[in-house]
């Protein structure tokens, strides 16, 4: 027979025991976060958070619901020496500086639209032209620079970034709801799925416009990182980057990367540098690898898989040192460089180019995927 004395005592050890293993379940659930906030200022009167996503692998990923913008993606090198492999800055101000678009979401449309005009029926549409006479990447206060509204998810690496775009905002039709997804995998990917809805028919083209550096660092320049692109066109521009409409073969020019090449390689042959839409060779829409960029001396790939028709290479030409890292160094030309998944640019003034026209009760949906991993030694 068990004591009034043990039978109590046994009664307020096996609570205490539950109020410690449940304090240390609490304790566990919040260091095992995958997703954690802080706050990053205010803009437009409103709340700008920075959020970090973490993998299993110690891998993270931060996102500023300003603009949906990726700050910094940061992944081991080959000698296991961390550093981001995307370019950003520490703070929000550096945002609001206005650089150009790092790391940002990108719309309503992606890259330009030739006069800032287009026609959808009878109806012709005049855009904000801030590219010359051109519109480019949704106009004067695109997506990359209005607050979104973010939804960390509760138990994955994933945030969901919400949009309206009213109608007229930058000369466009229809009010737009945008949502956009970002998960960062334990395979050290991160995947950006892109949805929208509209209330009239309007153009729709949206992108992520990370300027990659896989050394790490913008002191090295990115023209000796091997690129391939899987596209046997690309579409030639005129002098204001709006295409001719032509689709050209790449074969026998410096636009041949189906083999990889060093992006320097036939850099100097390329008026102004790469700045070119490329036709992806992809059959159907799946997603579907059509990229790959490597560095040698940090031992970092970087794959790119989407389900869009075309991919801007742009090699950082504008870059001129006017923007400087968090910690001071000058963004130079060719320092960093970007891979855009997207429709071709102009594309609501060339028929003969994939469609980018949402009618209401339709679905825009595309994905695209970034995958850091190491080369094999
Ligand atoms: C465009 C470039 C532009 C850059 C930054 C790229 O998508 O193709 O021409 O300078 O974005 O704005």
């Amino acid at each position: 027979m068990y004591s009034f004395k043990t039978i109590v005592i046994t009664v307020m050890m096996t609570t205490i025991l539950a109020a410690c293993e449940s304090g240390d379940q609490k304790k566990e659930t919040t260091a095992d976060k995958k997703v954690t906030k802080v706050a990053w200022g205010e803009t437009d009167g409103k709340q700008v958070d920075l959020f970090t996503l973490t993998n299993a692998n110690g891998v993270q990923v931060k996102i500023t619901n300003y603009g949906g913008t990726v700050t910094s993606w940061v992944t081991p090198d080959k000698n296991g020496n961390k550093s981001s492999v995307i370019l950003g800055f520490d703070s929000l101000s550096g945002y609001l500086a206005k650089p150009p678009y790092f790391g940002a979401l990108i719309g309503r449309y992606g890259n330009r639209i030739g006069k800032g005009v287009f026609k959808i029926d009878t109806a012709t549409y005049h855009l904000a032209t801030n590219n010359g006479a051109n519109h480019l990447h949704g106009g004067n206060k695109g997506f990359d620079k209005v607050v979104w509204d973010a939804t960390p998810a509760d138990n994955s690496a994933s945030l969901t970034l919400t949009y309206l775009s009213k109608d007229g905002e930058e000369g466009y039709p229809g009010n737009l709801k945008i949502t956009v997804v970002y998960t960062l995998t334990d395979d050290n990917e991160l995947l950006i799925d892109y949805n929208a809805e509209t209330d009239k028919p309007t153009v729709v083209n949206l992108t992520n416009h990370s300027y990659f550096n896989l050394t790490g660092d913008v002191s090295n320049t990115i023209l000796n990182h091997q690129l391939q692109i899987s596209a046997d066109k690309y579409t030639p521009v005129d002098t204001g980057l709006i295409p001719t409409g032509e689709l050209n073969e790449v074969k026998g020019t410096p636009f041949d990367f189906l083999q990889p090449h060093k992006i320097g390689e036939r850099i100097a042959s390329v008026d102004g540098g790469y700045d070119h839409n490329f036709v992806l060779s992809r059959k159907g829409t799946n997603l579907e690898l059509v990229a790959t960029l490597s560095d040698s001396v940090s031992g970092r790939k970087l794959e790119v898989f989407t389900t869009e028709p075309g991919l801007q290479f742009y090699s950082g030409n504008f870059l001129d040192g006017k923007f400087k890292t968090s910690d001071g160094k000058p963004i130079n030309q060719h320092t960093a460089l970007c891979l855009e998944t997207q429709h071709f640019p102009d594309s609501p003034n060339k028929p003969n180019f994939p469609s980018t026209l949402l009618k209401p009760g339709e679905k825009y949906h595309t994905v695209t995927k970034y995958k850091v991993s190491l080369l094999k030694q």
